[in-house]
């Protein structure tokens, strides 16, 4: 799809260009200048006369009336030009390649050397706009009998690039695609209601990825978790007429199982609350509360295509959490995994509980390292809101690696503590080691604390993307549903993890 070229090809036809703009004073450069004298200096004055916005993310049109080999202009504006970053070029190309989307232009060409700038390498741009192309055109099809999803498919991409290294480029715009296609994955799976994604289709779809990649696969059924003990998940599926399952996949990218990188993904299909029901307009939405589970296959998926030297063991917990007279209830005590005994306060914090089990599974399994990754509490959407994942940790070093890699790929997280007060609270309990459930101050803190009593000494930080799994509009890279938010960062931890001494 892509085809890299120093200059326009001066004997083919487009249906557009794109071109960057934040300063229209400038002398004109490149293919401006070519355009500008193809179409008798009226580029130049154009942009003298203000017609080309230089707002971030506006994107201007103008028509060439037939004056050229080359329909339409469309001027991207980047904003101020000493703010422009990987982060920003990537949405500024998100809302142009949404405009070609709506427009319907699949032969185009981008002058990607005026998105080029000092403090930007020529490879991150070319990475943000492999992401910025399936991420900002991605629909959720749905169940409208008639579709409602545009049919849109690029027929060709021509980027313009002078002085750079066009085999590197390529390979940095297709890395970008693959980012931003297991992102698509992600919100998918996200997006698909409880009745079309249980437990058993989640199983399912992991078995699909396993097959096409040549990853490891193990699903474990409820006879399995019984026989090991897992009472987090079984208390949890307790309600439900569905069948639990714990999927594993392994991906071995070094000689030797070792340095083992886990990530464990909470995978309930749709959480009521159980009998600590969610009132009914907190209950919508609970669909997406196997967002966790969404991003570990996401970053798989991914990580099975770039084929980083590292080991990564997925492990996902999933269930729905349901109502019924074999539900669990407040007052239980369970046994995890682990052999620790729980108190059920409150049957709706429900994720911590199949987490947990799924956790020890990844130590048992050989984690050296451990990141959870759970649309876990509502607390977190209150102290951060909905743009920066919550996160906790046990290990400043593997923090700074995860924090490093969500810079990296352009996605906010953000630090809240936990200290011997809040592991206090969670070890409060008449008649157990632990509780699930100390209180509502500070609550997505105290998840976190009953996550730690888990990974014990094992490298482990916990992101709670309750806020970030989903948004409510539609945005530069992406519609409302589903945002796929931190699959880019596990794959990016994945790729950089060790190599960066
Ligand atoms: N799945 C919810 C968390 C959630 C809330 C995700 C909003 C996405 C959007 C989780 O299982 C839950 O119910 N948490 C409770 C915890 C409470 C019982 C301590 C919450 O956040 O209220
Ligand atoms: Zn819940
Ligand atoms: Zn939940």
């Amino acid at each position: 799809m892509f085809n890299i070229e120093a200059n326009l090809q001066a004997d083919k036809q487009y249906d557009a260009i794109a071109i960057a703009v934040f300063d229209t004073t400038k002398p004109l450069q490149g293919t401006l200048l070519s355009l500008n004298d193809m179409l008798n200096g009226q580029i130049e004055a154009l942009l003298k006369d203000g017609d080309v916005s230089t707002k971030k993310n506006k994107i201007t049109k103008i028509h060439t009336l037939g004056h050229t080999h080359i329909k339409r202009l469309y001027f991207v504006g980047l904003g101020k030009q000493e703010k422009v970053s990987f982060t920003s070029v990537r949405e500024a190309f998100g809302s142009l390649f949404k405009t070609l989307k709506a427009e319907k232009r699949t032969n185009i060409a981008i002058d990607l050397s005026t998105f080029s700038q000092d403090n930007l390498e020529w490879n991150d741009i070319a990475h943000a706009l492999g992401e910025a192309i399936p991420t900002a055109t991605y629909e959720f099809e749905g169940y409208k009998r008639k579709a409602n999803v545009p049919d849109f498919s690029l027929e060709s991409i021509e980027i313009i690039a002078a002085e750079c290294d066009h085999e590197e480029l390529k390979s940095a715009l297709e890395v970008g695609y693959v980012y931003g296609k297991a992102t698509n994955s992600a919100r998918t799976l996200i997006n698909l209601p409880g009745n079309m994604l249980t437990a058993t289709d989640l199983a399912e779809y992991a078995t699909t990825l396993a097959d096409t990649y040549e990853l490891e696969l193990e699903i474990l059924e409820k006879e399995d978790m019984q026989r090991l003990g897992m009472g987090g998940i079984l208390a949890v599926n307790q309600g439900s007429v569905e069948p639990p399952k714990l999927i594993v996949l392994k991906y071995q990218g070094k000689e030797t199982w070792d340095d083992v990188i886990a990530f464990v993904g909470k995978g309930i299909t749709f959480d009521t609350g159980g009998y600590s029901l969610k009132p009914r307009e907190g209950m919508v939405d609970m669909k997406t509360d196997m967002g966790g589970a969404a991003t570990v296959l996401g970053a798989m998926e991914a990580i099975a295509e770039l084929k980083p030297e590292q080991n990564i063991i997925a492990i996902i917990p999933s269930t729905d959490n349901m109502v019924s007279g074999n539900a669990f209830k407040p007052d239980d005590v369970i046994t995890m995994l682990n052999g620790k005994t729980v108190e059920i306060l409150n049957t709706d914090a429900e994720g911590r509980l199949v987490l947990a089990d799924g956790i020890t599974y990844a130590k048992q399994h050989g984690a050296n390292y451990i990141v959870d990754v759970a649309t876990l509490t509502g607390g977190v959407i209150v102290a951060l809101g909905n743009d920066i994942t919550g996160a906790m940790t046990n290990n400043e070093a593997w923090y700074e690696e995860v924090l490093e890699a969500s810079l990296e790929a352009g996605e906010d997280i953000w630090r809240l503590p936990i200290n011997d007060k809040f592991k206090d609270r969670v070890r409060k309990s008449k008649v157990a080691d632990l509780n699930n459930s100390p209180g509502r101050d500070g609550h997505a803190i105290f998840a976190g604390t009953f996550l730690g009593e888990f990974a014990e000494e094992t490298p482990w930080v916990h992101l709670d993307i309750a806020g970030t799994a989903t948004t409510k509009s539609e945005y530069p890279l992406g519609p409302s549903g589903g945002t796929g938010a931190i699959v880019r960062t596990l794959v990016t931890l994945a790729e950089r993890f060790g190599n960066n001494e």
